[in-house]
């Protein structure tokens, strides 16, 4: 890496905190209703905040399972999904994540047989742990599920371990059995791997992705370890701290392995290339989000659902929108992100941004653009703009920042609930700037 792109790197890091800090103007929203319809189909995200245990790194939105609490939680669902359907929306696509979505089977099928009667929903994505994999526990879903990842995250026992996944979920050599019997069940089947751990060598990354591949899943989507202000205490005591950050490296590792795979985006790699990977905010501008904690992104404007599920059950109780703050945007903002979300999926056809999103990008990111090519990170040909190997590293990082600014979002809103008095509303406020 030369002098340019470590400076592009570091740029572009410091430049996305402070638009997630400081450009994050969140309101609180009282009554107004801004979940409107103005198109004609949207992605729909559906949010199952349940486990049976949680792993140290993950910062997810999530509450320890209890069954009554889950059955009264998919019901409050149900009623989001009418009242949605009621204002006119409709979906072409279900994104169902967690948390651990099959951990109630019959509340989720129901759940997802009323999605399909609601809406023109074809195709379905749902993420899992490997306890709710068995052929058994799958072929309940044939015909609903069209996809589903599972989260493995690594084949190293002593990882496994230390991220006390050993014991839920089994020793690698039971995690590949589990595997081999579910990959084929559904159309697709992606496994989740994370990479970076601290004191992870190379040959253990290689014996990762070995034996990934070696399953034949249709895809294999490898995160760059994730550390926010919540969770980094915690990784440190369960993995300890590396002297070296082997993020770079072990990235170029990865996408010279999967030179014979497609990629669907920097951090999914598919036998096949598609759009229907769990990165939805890269190949959908737009989307709904039901449940609690889930976001919206609609009408230039990031909306926030509540999280406590007592307050997501007296809302929907009193047939209130389920939506309790939102962020506003310039337009400028707007584009930038998407500019982002559309190149982290390695290429952006000029032409057609400009048509879709009614403008000019070579004028209004001028400075972006020039500054992504002279550190090659992008280049331009024939009206597209292709990431470089280090364009889809940068693009990496950058997505990485996000979810974790997203992160800090998540935690001040869990951390007080019933925010609905003004007290709150300013203590929390104080926190996410
Ligand atoms: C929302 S989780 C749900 C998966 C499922 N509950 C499980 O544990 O198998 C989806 C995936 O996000 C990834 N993930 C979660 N926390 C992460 C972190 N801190 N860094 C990188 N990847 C993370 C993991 O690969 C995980 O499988
Ligand atoms: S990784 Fe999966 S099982 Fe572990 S805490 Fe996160 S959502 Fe739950």
């Amino acid at each position: 890496m030369h002098f340019l792109q470590s400076l592009a790197l570091k740029y572009s890091h410091i430049k996305m905190q402070k638009d997630l800090n400081k450009n994050l103007n969140i309101s609180f929203n009282t009554n107004e209703d801004f979940k409107i319809p103005t198109k004609k189909s949207y992605m729909l995200y559906m949010h199952i905040p349940f486990c049976h245990t949680f792993c140290p790194y993950c910062s997810f939105h999530k509450y320890y399972y209890e069954e009554e609490k889950a059955r009264i939680y998919f019901e409050n669902l149900r009623k989001e999904l009418h009242f949605i359907k009621e204002k006119g929306f409709d979906f072409h696509t279900l994104y169902v994540g967690g948390g651990t979505t099959l951990i109630n089977e019959n509340e989720l099928l129901k759940t997802l047989e009323l999605c399909k009667k609601l809406f023109n929903i074809k195709k379905i994505s749902c993420e899992s742990d490997p306890n709710h994999i068995s052929i058994e526990q799958l072929s309940r879903f044939k015909g609903l599920i069209d996809r589903l990842s599972c989260g493995i995250q690594s084949f190293d026992n002593e990882i496994l371990k230390k991220i006390t996944r050993y014991e839920k979920f089994g020793s690698s050599e039971i995690l590949q059995e589990k595997l081999s019997k579910a990959i084929g069940v559904l159309p697709i089947f992606s496994i989740d791997l994370i990479f970076n751990f601290p004191n992870q060598n190379k040959e253990m990354l290689l014996k990762d992705l070995n034996i990934a591949k070696s399953l034949s899943p249709n895809q294999i989507t490898t995160y760059p370890l994730m550390k926010s202000n919540l969770t980094k205490t915690i990784i440190t005591k369960a993995l300890g701290t590396s002297l070296k950050d082997n993020e770079f490296e072990f990235y170029k590792i990865i996408c010279e392995f999967f030179k014979d795979f497609k990629q669907n985006n920097a951090w999914s790699f598919a036998l096949q290339k598609s759009d229907f990977n769990d990165e939805y905010v890269s190949s959908n501008n737009e989307y709904v989000g039901v449940g609690s904690g889930a976001f919206s992104f609609l009408n230039n404007r990031l909306l926030i659902n509540i999280f406590d599920l007592d307050d997501y059950t007296k809302a929907l109780f009193e047939k209130k929108d389920a939506n309790i703050a939102y962020a506003s945007f310039e337009k400028k903002e707007i584009l930038k992100y998407l500019f982002l979300t559309e190149l982290f999926s390695n290429k952006i056809n000029i032409n057609a941004f400009n048509t879709m999103k009614n403008c000019n990008l070579k004028k209004v990111l001028n400075l972006e653009m020039k500054g992504l090519k002279a550190c090659n990170a992008i280049i331009e040909e024939n009206d597209n703009l292709i990431n470089t190997d280090f364009g889809k590293y940068l693009c990496l990082t950058l997505m990485k920042d996000f979810y974790i600014g997203m992160d800090k979002i998540r935690a001040v809103f869990r951390e007080n609930k019933h925010i609905y008095t003004k007290n709150n509303i300013n203590i929390m406020k104080a926190k996410l700037s």
